[in-house]
Parts: C-alpha cells; sequence; structure tokens
C-alpha cells in the first residue's frame, strides 16, 4: 500500500546556532548573507506541503536550492532542526532506532543519482545487497530480487556483473535494488539526471509503468522541469530552501508564482507536456437527434449567426461530424424537404485525439478548414482546436493554456424546422 507524506513546518538549518539564522531568514536576509554573516546555511526554509498516497510529487529547483536536503529528511538521513514529517499521518521525528530501521527497510526506499553497484557482485546480488543487510534469508531475498530485476526489464541479467552492462542498464539494478524491498515510498534523488536524453526519457516511461501496475508514492527530484512536468502529478518548486510553488504541472505552466518559476517555465517544452484536450476551446455545436433531418435548420442558425461551421453531436455528446454552411448548401442543393446532417459533413475535417501532444498537432493543424474537434477515446467531443489557440500557444509571453471558459450548451435542433415552426432551435423549457 502506498502511503501519505505530510512535511509541516519543516526547517533544516546546517551549523550550531540555527536559532539566529532562522530570525535573519523570517526578517528576510538572504542565504547568501546569512552564510556570510552567520556560518549557518539555510537548507530547508518553512516547508509545508503534502503529497498523497501513490502519487508521484517532483520537487524541483536549482542547485543547492535544498531538494537533497527536504528528501533525506523523509527518511531522517537528515534530521530536521524542527517541523513534523508525518508518513500516513505517523510523526517519523518521534520514532526511536528500532522503528526508524524498519521504516527505512519496509516502507521507504532511496534512489541515487550515482549508485555505486559493487563491482564484484553479480547482478542478481548487487539487487538483493539491502535484503541482505536487513537480514532477510538468502533464497527469499533472491526471489525479490529476480523479481524486482524482471520489473524493469532485466530479466536474464542476473549473473551479470555490472562492468558488462551499459549506464542505463546500471540505473535499473539501482531501481530494482530499490524495489525489492517492495517499499510504500521510494525516494529518487536526481535518479535520471546523469543518462543520456533518450535512456532517461526510457526510465522515465518505465517508471510510469511501474505506477500502473502497482502504484507507490514516488517522491522524485529533479532539476529538470521537463522530466517534471512529464511525471509528476504534482510539484514543488524549491529557491534558495525556500518551497515557492507547488501545484500540478498545469497550475504551473499557467500561473507561475513568481519570476523565478517563470524563468524555469519558460524553457518547458510546452508542446510536448500539453495535450490536445488541455488547449481545446469552446465552439458552435449542434444536437443531431433525427438521422433524417437537421440541415435546413443547421443553416439558418449559421446564417443567422454568421458563423461558418458548426460540430454535430449525438444526444450522448459522442462526435459525429462536422458541417459548414457551404456544406450544408451543396447538400441541399437540388434537395427535396428534410435531409439529415451526415449528407453534408466535411470528409476533411478529421477530429484530433485528446491525448495527442499539441506538438503533434501542427501537421493537421496546417490543412484544416476550419477549428478541429477534440474527441477522447471513447468519441466523446470535448472542444475544438483552431489555429489561432495554436499561435497563442506557441507564444511564448502569454500562458501556454488559456483559462477554462464557461461551457456552451450546444443546441437543439428543431425537428419540424422549416414547416410548421419558424424557428430553427428549440429552446430549452
Ligand atoms: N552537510 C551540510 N552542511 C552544510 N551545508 C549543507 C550541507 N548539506 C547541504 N548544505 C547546504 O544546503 C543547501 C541545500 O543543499 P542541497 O539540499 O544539497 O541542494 P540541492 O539538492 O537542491 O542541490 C546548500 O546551500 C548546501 O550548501
Ligand atoms: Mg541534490
Amino acid at each position: 500500500m502506498a502511503k501519505s507524506i505530510t512535511i509541516d513546518k519543516v526547517f533544516k538549518v546546517f551549523g550550531d546556532a540555527p536559532e539566529q539564522a532562522l530570525r535573519l531568514a523570517r526578517a528576510g536576509v538572504s542565504k547568501q548573507q546569512i552564510l556570510e554573516r552567520t556560518g549557518q546555511s539555510i537548507g530547508v526554509f518553512n516547508a509545508s506541503f503534502d503529497i498523497a498516497a501513490g502519487e508521484i510529487f517532483v520537487v524541483m529547483g536549482l542547485s543547492g536550492s535544498g531538494k537533497s536536503t527536504l528528501v533525506r529528511m523523509l527518511n531522517r538521513l537528515i534530521e530536521p532542526t524542527s517541523g513534523r514529517i508525518l508518513v500516513d499521518g505517523e510523526n517519523i521525528n518521534d520514532y526511536g532506532d528500532k522503528r526508524l530501521r524498519e521504516l527505512r527497510r519496509k516502507d521507504i526506499s532511496m534512489v541515487f543519482q550515482s549508485f555505486a553497484l559493487m563491482p564484484h557482485l553479480s547482478v542478481l546480488e548487487n539487487t538483493a545487497f539491502g535484503l541482505e543487510l536487513a537480514g532477510v534469508p538468502r533464497a527469499e531475498r533472491e526471489r525479490a530480487a529476480t523479481e524486482a530485476l524482471a520489473q524493469v526489464g532485466l530479466a536474464g541479467w542476473e549473473a551479470s556483473y555490472p562492468d558488462e552492462l551499459s549506464g542505463g542498464m546500471q540505473q535499473r539494478v539501482g531501481l530494482a535494488r530499490a524495489l525489492a524491498a517492495d517499499p510504500s515510498i521510494l525516494l529518487m534523488d536526481e535518479a535520471f539526471s546523469a543518462l543520456d536524453p533518450i535512456i532517461r526519457t526510457e526510465m522515465q516511461s518505465e517508471l510510469l509503468r511501474l505506477q500502473e501496475s502497482k502504484r507507490r508514492t514516488i517522491v522524485f527530484i529533479s532539476h529538470d522541469l521537463d522530466e517534471a512536468m512529464r511525471i509528476g502529478d504534482h510539484i514543488a518548486i524549491m529557491k534558495d530552501g525556500h518551497v515557492v510553488q507547488v501545484g500540478t504541472p498545469d497550475e504551473i505552466l499557467r500561473a507561475p508564482a513568481d519570476d523565478y518559476v517563470r524563468d524555469f517555465v519558460r524553457g518547458v517544452d510546452a508542446a510536448a507536456v500539453f495535450k490536445a484536450s488541455d488547449i481545446a476551446r469552446q465552439a458552435l455545436t449542434v444536437i443531431s437527434e433525427q438521422g433524417d433531418r437537421g440541415c435546413r435548420a443547421a443553416l439558418r442558425i449559421l446564417e443567422d449567426s454568421d458563423r461558418d461551421v458548426a460540430y454535430v453531436l449525438s444526444p450522448r455528446k459522442h462526435y459525429l461530424g462536422t458541417v459548414s454552411s457551404q456544406s450544408l448548401r451543396e447538400a441541399l442543393r437540388g434537395h427535396q424537404g428534410a435531409l439529415g446532417l451526415k449528407n453534408a459533413f466535411m470528409r476533411e475535417v478529421v477530429p484530433l485525439e485528446a491525448n495527442a501532444p499539441v506538438a503533434e498537432l501542427y501537421g493537421a493543424m496546417v490543412h484544416a478548414p476550419c477549428p478541429l474537434p477534440v474527441i477522447d477515446d471513447a468519441g466523446q467531443y470535448l472542444g475544438v482546436v483552431s489555429r489561432t489557440t495554436l499561435m497563442r500557444f506557441l507564444d511564448r509571453d502569454t500562458p501556454p493554456v488559456l483559462p477554462e471558459q464557461p461551457e456552451v450548451a450546444p443546441l437543439q435542433l428543431n425537428p419540424q424546422f422549416p414547416h410548421q415552426a419558424a424557428e430553427p432551435i428549440v429552446r430549452a423549457a
């Protein structure tokens, strides 16, 4: 079972006169000046936030901002100067030695940037090493290690030695070692930072895949916002020991808390982070209830509202097709009586998939005759993406995603139109 973590007013000052340093920090004196004046180093200043059970929580910030200090307090490799750290509601700072050892053995594993694998031990022995230290009997630890290696894609490599493995594979062994204890919390301190970009992306996917098969609470330290955005459910951004913002990737990109965060955000490849559904906007939609009519009503609505296109949905809001005044006129030309909307669907309008990254939409948008509808896996209509929306997205001076729009209800076409009733739309009662 994954566990939650609460960080409550946590401070860490390196040095023997923390009170003096904290007084200056509260008065707004910079970390650098405090160090110069007192010799005390502010590691973490008044951090408070919650990490939900089963989420990937990324802590990011420039080098020296306090990330490692923060994460090491979560298993008390570093003792906080003050404040509480709760794991599933229990204050781990109250733990005695025995309980603390248990916490480190059973609940929390840590993965570092470079794991010094032991060259004279096999991959299996390296993976089982932590369990061996914890006194787990041989058969049991080898079983756990074999399973952990399989989870990270290293089945078959058990008998190999570290120098036979690539850097990426060695990092997988490090991850397997952490997984072998089957921890509920995984602390990963820049675990992928030393890997080259392709291997790194692979490892990120691997981690997301592992999360799907078994959810753990992962606290992931990174100085790379692209990585943070890709894997993080929530992100905390640190600067000089302060937590300057906590939010979802979306919230941070939409509304950076200050210039420091804004500078981080500017460098992000937003087009890889955001999906079509994130940038979809409202548009004119009509509901097709009768398959054999609707063209005349829809044409009238478009003409009256001076619009070019309408998106046709089923009563359950599944996307059916797109009509334009031109496609409607062409379908109706020479036709007597009612005509179903499907006869006027624009064939060149191909919907965008909700999960497609924005970066993959450019090609489709270049040739699109109108804003393109976005639909999810189930065929549900989510909105449209226009070339204007895409241009705004690419403009780095505006937030990549526009604020939420109020939902515009689809128009109900009057099946009687144009005969018995004058109005093309059925008004809600
Ligand atoms: N053992 C220590 N003694 C003194 N200062 C330390 C110690 N560990 C970290 N610091 C200081 O705490 C600050 C945060 O360091 P760290 O948590 O390692 O940052 P990050 O992981 O974000 O690079 C830095 O200014 C660093 O110099
Ligand atoms: Mg660090």
